[in-house]
């Protein structure tokens, strides 16, 4: 099966990927995880990239594009995917139709996140996760269970997001509406377009999505 999540910044992409990826052993790729690892590498994408994301824009689709072809022919794709923050742009979407046909691969679903923007900046603003393990939490609705240390790898050292900052994510979100909220009704004129509810808690979200997605 291969999914791919839409919604804006903040709209729990990565959140339910996570969840979904184990319960469906479906490969979560997540573009802005892979281009922040290209920044932490130091690498020519990385170089070129990390101006643009600190700023709250697009990185071009030629690197995008580049980037999931080569990740969607490795082997821990082959029983399936799900793209978090891939396509962003209609021609990011045309050219993973051309690269799901030559593999003679489908899409099952695209399923929108559906929330208000306004609430997004709340949501990110408070997010942060563990330096060590990478284990994402907010700090308001996804605790740790002990202050100050992480649930999963018991580390004290967090760190946050440099394009988390209010004035960033505004940018992210304009982005959203202008480069990728196109991508609804291309979507939808072919008929995998589904639509969930994201602003209902966290389990709640992950509960409708399983719906969506059938049995596991
Ligand atoms: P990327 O990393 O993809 O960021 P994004 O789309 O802006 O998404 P986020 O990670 O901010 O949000 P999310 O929806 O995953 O929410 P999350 O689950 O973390 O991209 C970063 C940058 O890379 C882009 O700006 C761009 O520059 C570049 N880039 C990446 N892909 C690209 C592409 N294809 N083309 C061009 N450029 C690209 O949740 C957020 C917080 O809310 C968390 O703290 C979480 O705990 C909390 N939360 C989640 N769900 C709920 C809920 N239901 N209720 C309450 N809190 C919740």
């Amino acid at each position: 099966m291969n999914v791919i999540l839409v919604g804006p910044p903040g709209a729990g992409k990565g959140t339910q990927a996570e969840r979904l990826q184990k319960t469906y052993g479906l490969k979560h790729l997540s573009t802005g995880d892979m281009l922040r690892a290209e920044v932490a590498a130091g690498s020519q994408i990385g170089r070129q990239a990390k101006a643009i994301m600190d700023r709250g824009e697009l990185v071009p689709d030629e690197i995008l594009i580049r980037m999931i072809g080569e990740r969607i022919g490795q082997p821990d794709a082959a029983k399936g995917f799900l793209l978090d923050g891939f396509p962003r742009t209609v021609a990011q979407a045309q050219a993973l139709d051309t690269m799901l046909a030559g593999r003679k691969q489908k899409l099952d679903h695209v399923i929108q996140l559906v929330v208000n923007n306004d609430a997004m900046v709340e949501r990110i603003s408070g997010r942060f996760s563990c330096k060590k393990c990478g284990a994402g939490y907010h700090d308001s609705f996804k605790k740790t269970k002990k202050p100050g240390v992480c649930n999963v790898c018991g580390s004290t050292e967090f760190v946050r997001r440099p394009d988390d900052k209010p004035e960033t994510v505004r940018t992210r979100l304009e982005a959203y509406d202008k480069q990728t909220a196109p991508l609804l009704p291309y979507y939808r004129a072919r008929g995998v377009l589904r639509e969930v509810e994201g602003m209902a808690a966290i389990d709640e979200v992950t509960a409708k999505l399983g719906k969506v997605l059938g049995a596991a």
